[in-house]
């Protein structure tokens, strides 16, 4: 980052965290937060805090002047306070070796407050181990939490996978152009918001979910290569890693195939953890979704553990265990996981793990233990007396079944599979697992409806050998999409698009959208399609999600300056919030039960 000395002001010399003994006898100006303050009956300690770090600063009444010492008397904790002292060398008994400045300290010949702070409503400073104050307070009082340095280190650390990108792309021939926020809706399978139009009454713009229909059309307008690190919209169920507002590192190229977008993806990837310190393996390895979803019930799976999914369907075949036998007459399949070595799964975890399974949907889980070469458990009766050996069992196993159609079977395995692996600690916070996964289905078909919907969003191209089956048998068709996941998390998804007006049309008639219905929606995208459109495709990362997963952040809202809780509020000041009737009136909005 930029040299202390660059930071410098008319009011400061320099930065407090970069002050080192080489400095010792240079009087330095410096300015920021009363970190800790001791006073130790008129001497008086000070850790003045900026965002470089601490730095001591000692107050001796001896040979401060008055002021100075009424000053430091008087600050009170997070006061803003400058100072201009000596740097000293600490004496030997005294340096800190936990602190960058621990050597020195500044002994202050001033020092004035010049932001004095009422008692701080949650602390900044913490004591070693002590937990920090409730979500809920800190994002409510959010100026004062963001004055922890882990936080200020997450912004900085997201500031330079911005730079990061912007450097990749840029060098490879993107060029960054920004697109509208007031848009039309863009379908990403979520609700959109909706900001209603004063000047036409009864229409609304959408704050886009991505820029998704923007950057086909600078395609179709010749600029081959787009980025942006593009705010985007979505109002949907949050989560740890899911905000109604998040930013995307959009990109998109024209002329390109599959291949050549996971190799601008990967490169990029590679560049922004190298900025973060780590080496990725390249090139990530692939996995098609079917592959994703046999061996781990999930398209994104976490592959730092093992734990594969097995069809154990076989061992069943003349069972007399009801539920098996209806499952497996009704299309279902029985499939679970082995545990090798489980013996510290009690039988109360594994009580755990069903109650688990059960709220993903499933029936419940058969839970078996293998025990002097034959299988324990409740279902053990079931099995067949060669069970052991067919399954290659050994003692010490634990095998959790689940038995279904795969749409129950696999998010519950995949829940399990995930429970187990924390359980058993089998994931090392250090290892990173990327994955490409690759051939999605195109479409998915809505149970209550019966209605396909797209897996991704209607502009995804069909894999060309299964365009042919595209109306005979839509569901079978794959689509040429992809994500990338790390260790169970999707970092970007994208696809080639649809080039050709025609094949649009037949994708949108699919999605239960006639003529008239298309081209109301999005009949700028069938004209320009028309027009001279080159191939073309792209990607899009959260840019959040990179920034929690780099800097090890539990959530989004520890890498976001200013986030929504999981109810969508902002706390800090109060949004959303009820508007004066007339401004709802200009709007020719009225809220239902409202007078
Ligand atoms: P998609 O919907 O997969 O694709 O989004 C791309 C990436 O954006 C991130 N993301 C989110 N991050 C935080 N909070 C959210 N609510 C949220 N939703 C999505 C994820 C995700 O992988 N237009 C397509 C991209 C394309 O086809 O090029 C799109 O938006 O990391």
């Amino acid at each position: 980052m930029t040299a202390p000395g660059e930071m410098a002001t008319s009011q400061r010399t320099r930065m407090c965290g970069t002050l080192r003994l080489a400095d010792t006898s240079s009087t330095v100006r410096l300015a920021g937060w009363v970190h800790r303050r001791r006073d130790l009956g008129g001497l008086v300690f000070i850790d003045l805090r900026d965002r470089s770090g601490l730095v001591q600063v000692s107050v001796d009444p001896r040979t401060a002047d008055a002021e100075t010492v009424q000053a430091a008397a008087r600050a009170g904790l997070e006061s803003v306070i400058a100072v201009e002292g000596d740097v000293t060398a600490r004496p030997d008994k005294d340096r800190n070796a936990d602190l960058s400045t621990g050597d020195i300290e500044v002994r202050a010949r001033t020092l004035r407050v010049i932001g004095p702070a009422a008692t701080p409503a949650i602390p900044v400073a913490r004591a070693r181990g002590e937990e920090l104050p409730a979500e809920e307070q800190r994002l409510r009082y959010r100026y004062l939490d963001l004055r922890r340095s882990e936080l200020q280190h997450n912004l900085i650390l997201r500031h330079r996978i911005a730079l990061a990108t912007r450097r990749y792309l840029s060098e490879r021939g993107f060029v960054e152009v920004e697109t509208p926020i007031l848009t039309k809706p863009t379908p990403e399978g979520a609700r959109d918001y909706l900001v209603p139009s004063r000047v036409h009454a009864g229409e609304f713009y959408a704050l886009p979910q991505s820029p998704q229909l923007y950057k086909q059309l600078l395609m179709m307008a010749g600029m081959d290569r787009y980025f942006q690190i593009a705010r985007c919209f979505r109002d949907e169920d949050l989560r740890a890693d899911r905000q109604p507002e998040f930013t995307q590192i959009d990109i998109e190229a024209s002329f390109v195939a599959v291949p050549d977008v996971l190799e601008v993806a990967e490169g990029l990837v590679e560049a922004i953890w190298r900025e973060g310190g780590t080496e990725i393996a390249r090139p990530v390895p692939r996995m098609t979704y079917a592959d994703a979803m046999e061996r781990y019930g999930t398209d994104r799976p976490d592959l730092r553990y093992a734990l594969e999914l097995q069809d154990v369907s076989a061992l069943f075949a003349d069972t007399d265990a009801r539920f098996i036998r209806g499952a497996l007459e009704s299309g279902g399949r029985v499939r679970g996981i082995r545990v090798p070595g489980a013996t510290e799964l009690t039988n109360r975890a594994l009580e755990e793990l069903e109650s688990l399974a059960k709220s993903a949907g499933a029936a419940g889980l058969v839970r078996l233990r293998v025990e002097e070469g034959t299988f324990r458990g409740a279902m053990a009766k079931f099995l067949p007396a060669d069970a052991v050996t067919r399954l290659n069992a050994q003692d010490g196993d634990v095998w959790l079944l689940v038995a279904g159609p795969d749409a129950v079977s696999s998010p519950a395995l995949d829940r399990v599979r995930q429970d187990v692996a924390r359980r058993l600690s089998l994931v090392s916070s250090s290892a990173l697992a990327f994955v490409w996964i690759t051939e999605f289905p195109l479409f998915l078909r809505d149970a209550a409806t019966g209605q396909l919907t797209s897996v991704n969003h209607p502009f995804t191209a069909p894999d060309p050998r299964d365009v042919d089956r595209l109306e005979s048998a839509p569901e079978s068709v794959r689509a040429l999409a992809y994500d990338i996941v790390l260790n169970g998390t999707e970092l970007g998804g994208g696809s080639i698009r649809i080039a050709d007006a025609e094949l649009q049309r037949r994708i949108f008639a699919l999605l239960g959208m006639d003529e008239a219905v298309s081209r109301a929606r999005f009949g700028f995208l069938l004209e320009a399609l028309g027009s001279g459109a080159p191939p073309h495709g792209g990607i899009a990362f959260g840019l959040d999600r990179i920034a929690m997963l780099l800097s090890g952040a539990g959530s989004l809202r520890d890498v976001i300056a200013f986030p929504k809780t999981t109810a969508a509020r902002a706390l800090f000041e109060g949004a959303p919030s009820p508007v004066p009737a007339d401004d709802l009136r200009e709007l020719h909005l009225r809220v239902d039960g409202a007078s």
